[in-house]
């Protein structure tokens, strides 16, 4: 197994979904029902911890996807193979991310979503690798910016492993 080296610590990923959480409900109208759509698999730590950083009015849900192609990039091409038990019609969706690299899959998703007329759509993602982008895709909440590396840990796999680190990590091949 390769080792991994720390790049954010789970202190400064727990804070920054503390202020993340505040910035999305204040961008909200006070009381109205925010619904929180989580990408699986590797959104799956970032959803648990930024809903109990939030206040009740939060709902969620969760939807599977991946890319076609095995590797570490993306081929733009995106099979759904869990699709939402909710209707997103007339509800404030926000989609929550592990990382937006290329941004393809979020593109594609973001298109899909759209057409199930919600009242707004935004999205959150943990991670975000601008330099990476072959798309111009809009992130309304971005947790960390980082370089283009490949990382592992909050979610985040190399071949299905270290998705449990409570940390985000680079790789050390
Ligand atoms: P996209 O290139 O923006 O379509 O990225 C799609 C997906 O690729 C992400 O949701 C992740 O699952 C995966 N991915 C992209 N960059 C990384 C990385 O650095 N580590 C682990 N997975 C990644
Ligand atoms: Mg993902």
């Amino acid at each position: 197994m390769a080792t991994t080296s720390v790049l954010i610590s789970e202190a400064d990923i727990q804070q920054r979904i503390k202020t993340l959480a505040a910035e999305i409900e204040k961008a909200y109208p006070a009381n109205e029902e925010i619904h929180l759509v989580a990408v699986l698999k590797g959104g799956f730590m970032f959803m648990a911890d930024l809903v109990r950083a939030m206040s009740d009015r939060v709902t969620m849900d969760f939807m599977a996807v991946s890319s076609y192609g095995k590797g570490t990039t993306s081929s733009g091409q995106v099979r759904v193979l869990k699709d939402l038990d909710s209707n997103l019609e007339g509800r404030h969706v926000i989609v929550v991310e592990d990382i937006v690299d290329t941004g393809l899959t979020l593109h594609y998703l973001q298109d899909l979503l759209k057409a199930r007329a919600p009242k707004s759509m935004k999205t959150a993602c943990l991670l975000s690798k601008p330099s990476r982008r072959k798309v111009d895709v809009q992130v309304d909440f971005v947790g960390f910016t980082i370089e283009d590396r490949f990382v592992v840990g909050y979610g985040l796999d190399y071949a299905e492993k270290y998705r449990n680190l409570p940390y985000i990590a680079v790789l050390e091949q």
